[in-house]
């Protein structure tokens, strides 16, 4: 038996036993007459000891061993004269009778302890040994009793787990495929896939009813923190529901999550539409931590030779609370704020409405303390606070307003990584209007239903951006973790659908054509959710990035620093592929 133990385990209650631990040596320290080891395993530490005066043998081959080393002790257990509170095993240690080497290990690149000395890069090289410190080690099995929760929750309401496949027909909505050249079919290419949403639908055709998988999806679009190429969905579908169904079905899965990984309880969660959040927090993703919401002055104030404001489409702010006081610095490192090109602002108002109920504000030149105190009032500003102004096209300024309410928001310390806010957006718009290919974009997914009360606006291609779907998100601290939505299971409504989208008949058989013809044999009504797991997890652990709770990830240029992918292949294997790649990609 390799060991009797963990290093996570052994209390004072053990004192006196024999035990055999096995590990990695985070640590050791000579002291002269005692040599001591942190042994490391996957559940924690434990001390072993070395006494030069009784076993100087054992003490001289302990002072050898590096870091990193894999080792074996035997010894007893006994307690320690001074305990460390800081470790659950902090009161014992193990007097250490015999010592094997395991294996040996070069000098690793950087300290594996919870604060490591080695930079982004250097870990993500070795992810190998990242995954040895026990923060990284604690977010992938939070991940892990994630997955387990997920699947005997739906399992125990009937969901069946199905795998889906992995090789699948390209289709040209949503993010860019991943492609994959067939061998056996020479030209010819299979797509990993974006999600599984046709064979889903396809398992509700066949009556499944109720399915889910915990699966991997693949979408090659440029990366962010919450972004990776691979990632990983909680994907579900059910016959015979209604948007209600769906909605009340997922939430319980999220409640039961929030239950029994953070000990909280919630209330039903908040409902509000695209256009509310949208007008409110100009973010179908609001960060609900915090209330600042926008107030729209367009009216309020216009009229007052202040070109800027009378030739603006949309005028909106937000009030900082008790922020009256701050100074020049901080108003101008605000406006600097708006200006990045990330925001892309203009320039930035404010009105400072003072304790003593004086104003001072950046345009004082256009409006004096009466129209400032109705500015004021329109904005519900108390003394105190301070009003943050925008203007400009209504989308564009209500995107630029939302990055500066969720700075204020960061600054005033309101978004607590441990605090959450879920909620659901719901009523969003079935199409999106894309100025660059001038056309209409299905804003989720062509099979999407549109609201029964606006189906009849298909036919009025004036009216397309005003039909909402029967779409919804689920929005947890400003980032969406899931969305879904009720599909068209009637093939005529599908059919308008693509003609809408652009699609002649022919292009819609080429590229769902299979889908379409199931849907002749007897489609039962269905709907369906994807939450995006990565997401889920780092939400929980309260990360900025969904990285850490991915085992081996890649970095923001969507390479794997550690294997080096990824990397051109052989000849051979091009002209076995027949492909053709004339410029070689050199390194
Ligand atoms: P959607 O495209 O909204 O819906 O994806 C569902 C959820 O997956 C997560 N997600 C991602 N996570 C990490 N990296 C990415 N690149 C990434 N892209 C998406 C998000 C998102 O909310 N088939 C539909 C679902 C359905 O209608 O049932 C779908 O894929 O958290």
């Amino acid at each position: 038996m390799y060991r009797t133990n963990t290093c996570g385990e052994l209390r004072t209650s053990d004192i006196g036993k024999q035990v055999t631990l096995c590990g990695w040596l985070q640590r050791s320290r000579d002291l002269g007459g005692m040599t001591f080891i942190d042994l490391r395993d996957r559940y924690g530490i434990t001390q072993l000891a070395f006494n030069m005066e009784t076993n100087s043998e054992l003490c001289q081959k302990a002072r050898r061993l590096g870091r990193e080393f894999v080792i074996q002790a035997t010894g007893k257990v006994i307690e320690r004269s001074s305990k460390n509170a800081k470790i659950p095993t902090g009161d014992i240690e193990v007097e250490v009778s015999e010592l094997n080497i395991l294996n040996e290990a070069k000098t690793p690149p950087f300290t594996i302890e919870d604060q490591s000395d080695g930079g982004d890069d250097l870990r993500m090289r070795y992810r190998y040994l990242d995954l040895r410190r026990a923060p990284v080690r604690r977010n992938i099995e939070m991940r892990h009793r994630m997955a387990m929760l997920v699947r005997n929750y739906l399992s125990n309401l009937n969901f069946l787990e199905i795998e889906t496949p992995m090789l699948i027909k390209s289709t040209p909505e949503g993010a860019r495929d991943f492609v994959v050249p067939s061998r056996m079919n020479p030209g010819e290419f299979y797509a990993l896939p974006q999600s599984p949403q046709q064979y889903k639908q396809l398992l509700m055709v066949s009556g499944f009813d109720r399915y889910f998988q915990i699966v991997r999806c693949f979408r090659d679009e440029d990366l962010r923190a919450d972004r990776q190429p691979e990632f990983t969905q909680i994907d579900c579908e059910m016959s015979f529901v209604e948007q209600e169904d769906v909605l009340q079905t997922f939430e319980g899965l999220a409640k039961h999550l929030f239950k029994e990984i953070k000990g909280i309880d919630f209330e039903p969660f908040k409902r509000i539409t695209w256009h509310e959040a949208m007008k409110l927090y100009g973010s179908d993703k609001p960060d609900l931590r915090f209330g600042m919401e926008f107030k729209e002055i367009t009216d309020c104030v216009k009229g007052h030779s202040f070109q800027l404001f009378d030739n603006s489409e949309l005028v909106v702010g937000i009030v900082a609370k008790g922020c009256a006081e701050y100074t020049r610095k901080q108003l101008d490192s605000l406006t600097d704020f708006v200006k990045r090109p990330q925001v892309g602002a203009g320039g930035l108002v404010y009105i400072k409405y003072n304790t003593d109920g004086t104003f001072k504000s950046s345009i004082d030149k256009f409006y004096d303390a009466d129209s400032l105190k109705r500015i004021a009032q329109c904005m519900e500003a108390q003394p105190g606070d301070l009003m943050l102004i925008m203007c400009g096209p209504s989308m564009k300024t209500r995107t630029q307003l939302c990055a500066l309410r969720l700075e204020m928001g960061q600054q005033l310390g309101l978004r607590d990584p441990h605090k959450f806010s879920p909620l659901w957006v719901i009523d969003f718009p079935l199409l999106e209007w894309d100025d660059e290919t001038q056309r209409f974009y299905a804003m989720h997914h062509p099979f999407t239903a549109p609201k029964p009360e606006d189906e009849a606006l298909l036919d009025d291609p004036n009216r397309w951006g005003d039909i909402r779907a029967n779409a919804y998100d689920i929005v947890i601290n400003g980032c969406e973790v899931g969305g879904g939505s009720i599909r068209i299971h009637d093939r005529t409504l599908q059919n308008k659908m693509f003609h809408t989208l652009g699609f002649t008949d022919e292009q819609a058989a080429a590229q769902f054509g299979f889908l379409m013809d199931a849907f002749t044999y007897g489609a039962p009504p269905h709907a369906g959710l994807a939450f995006g797991f990565d997401r889920l997890c780092s939400i929980f652990a309260g990360a900025d990035s969904i990285r850490d709770f991915i085992a081996f990830p890649k970095n923001n240029a969507g390479r794997d620093v550690m294997s080096g992918s990824p990397a051109p292949i052989a000849q051979a294997q091009l002209d076995e592929l027949m492909l053709d790649i004339r410029q070689p990609i050199s390194q």
